[in-house]
């Protein structure tokens, strides 16, 4: 249900109010802010499935509000959370939050479950909003004055809950008073950096252009572009790092050119049961998202199209990983695998 227009300062890709999980409906971004108000676990999965919230830490939050729905309805948490866990197979914030809330049903107090839940999911969405202010602070710091960034997909506040990761860098640094100027690629097949980021950068007044993804390559190497940044999906043991198809092929530009190349995600986006980037499981989604473009089909009906929604890029790539914990430069392994331990509950 459409709950009005939304507000001009800031947004929550998610949020909860009088017991409804309120989701930020990015299909219809930039031309509506409208807002969804759920009160079914299994509407939240939906949104999470056909992507009205997306990016690896709000489906996550999403998750685990869902959970708490659940709960509150008195149905069974475990079986939403299987279900909520087949929603999207890529991003590991997804499996971690559900985690995290099965954890906390099970140390729950009989009668305090619906409330505990609840606690747990505002503690999720609380502990990702400082994380990426952290990480934009952190993050800020690599990016010089007068610094030309292209960044790809989305990893703003709608990718989070309400700063972002990648664009929370480039918020926070703009913010500093930075001159940043950003190469928004447009990222087909859906469109989140023409969509979304670019939706999120105007609200910012960062100067920005969009750009096809084909544009990247010219950019690169005709010295305009001074570092990439991107989100993250999953980030396995050694480094190796998922996020929106077309990430890799910006890391082998960015390397062949020397320039940096960064991811910016929070701790919960790392997964060490996963030794390398081979066994990230990627998304494949239906065809029909290639054959067409903003909703019209652009090819014949019987065109044959596959449409692979992440890639991985290998470690070796990768100047740094911006985490809410610190900058983890190369060698990543060993970085990462400091840090994560130190994260409570690894
Ligand atoms: O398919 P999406 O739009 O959910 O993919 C999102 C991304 O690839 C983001 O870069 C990633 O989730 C990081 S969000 C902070």
């Amino acid at each position: 249900m459409l709950v009005g227009d939304g507000h001009l300062s800031e947004f929550r890709a998610v949020d909860w109010r009088d017991g409804k999980v309120i989701l930020l409906d990015q299909t219809r971004l930039p031309h509506e802010e409208s807002y969804l108000e759920i009160n079914d676990w299994r509407e939240v999965a939906e949104a999470i499935r056909s992507m009205r919230v997306r990016g690896a830490p709000a489906i996550g939050i999403a998750a685990a509000y869902a959970m708490a729905l659940a709960a509150a309805d008195s149905r069974d948490v475990f079986a939403a959370a299987d279900e909520l866990a087949g929603t999207r197979p890529t991003a590991v914030n997804l499996f971690w939050a559900i985690e995290r809330m099965k954890r906390a049903a099970s140390e729950a107090e009989p009668g305090q479950l619906a409330q505990r839940l609840l606690q747990e999911a505002n503690a999720i969405a609380a502990e990702q909003d400082a994380a990426d202010h952290t990480i934009g602070e952190l993050g800020a710091e690599l990016l010089p004055d007068d610094c030309r960034v292209l960044t790809h997909c989305n990893a703003g506040g709608l990718a989070t809950y309400s700063f972002g990761t990648a664009l929370g860098v480039i918020k926070a640094a703009h913010r500093q008073g930075k001159q940043l100027f950003v190469w928004v690629d447009e990222t087909r097949p859906l469109l989140q950096g023409a969509r979304l980021t670019a939706w999120e950068l105007e609200r910012e007044g960062v100067p920005m252009a969009l750009i096809t993804d084909n544009m990247a390559g010219h950019l690169i190497s005709t010295g305009q572009v001074d570092a990439v940044i991107t989100g993250a999906d999953r980030i396995a043991a050694n480094g190796d790092t998922a996020n929106k198809i077309g990430t890799y092929g910006l890391a082998v530009l960015a390397n062949r050119h020397r320039i940096p190349f960064y991811i910016a995600a929070p701790l919960s986006t790392v997964d060490l049961s996963i030794p390398d980037g081979r066994s990230i499981p990627i998304e494949e989604r239906e065809p029909d998202e290639v054959k067409s473009l903003g909703g019209k089909q652009i090819t014949g009906d019987k065109v044959a199209a596959r449409n692979f929604a992440f890639d991985v890029t290998p470690a070796e790539l990768i100047s740094a990983i911006i985490s809410e914990k610190g900058i983890i430069r190369q060698p990543l392994e060993a970085g990462m695998r400091k840090l994560a331990m130190e994260d409570d509950g690894r």
